[in-house]
């Protein structure tokens, strides 16, 4: 089954958005497998975003995820990575579709509330970031 990595940025951790965004992941049908909270240290956030570190925005973006804290979150299911990602909505809240998470809680581009991972690979190496395996418990 395929899973994904999930963050609640800081700006919705701050909202007091955090149940909101994982409740509304959950009912895509993808199912919690791990959950926690932290603070990223700017090691954690720059072994993240890597794949970012040439774009002019990768200070800021190290600054914003490092500011407070986050929830990551694991999710398992049909077309995770996907069907994830479709309930996100657009990297631009303000590009996002009506009924998305980034359009109902993004603040910008850079504050836009939420992470999904990009792809099942990308998705392995995020949740080992966060999770160990024994940490990741499928419902039965
Ligand atoms: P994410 O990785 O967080 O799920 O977002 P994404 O795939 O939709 O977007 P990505 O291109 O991977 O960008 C990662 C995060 O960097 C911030 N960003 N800032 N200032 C800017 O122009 C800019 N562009 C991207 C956002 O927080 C974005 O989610
Ligand atoms: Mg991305």
């Amino acid at each position: 089954m395929e899973k994904t990595l999930v963050l609640v940025k800081p700006d919705a951790v701050a909202r007091r958005l955090s149940g909101e965004i994982i409740g509304r992941l959950e009912k895509t049908g993808m199912t919690l497998v791990a959950l926690r909270m932290l603070q990223m240290d700017r090691g954690l956030a720059e072994r993240h975003y890597s794949p970012h570190r040439e774009r002019p925005f990768f200070d800021g973006l190290i600054n914003y995820i490092t500011s407070g804290p986050i929830v990551a979150a694991v999710f398992e299911g049909n077309d995770a990575v996907n069907t994830i990602r479709s309930a996100m909505g657009s990297t631009d809240p303000a590009k996002a579709s009506e009924g998305t998470i980034r359009k109902d809680y993004g603040i910008d581009i850079e504050r836009n509330a939420v992470h999904g991972s990009d792809s099942a690979q990308t998705a392995e190496q995020e949740i080992k970031l966060y999770f160990s395996d024994a940490e990741l418990l499928p419902c039965t």
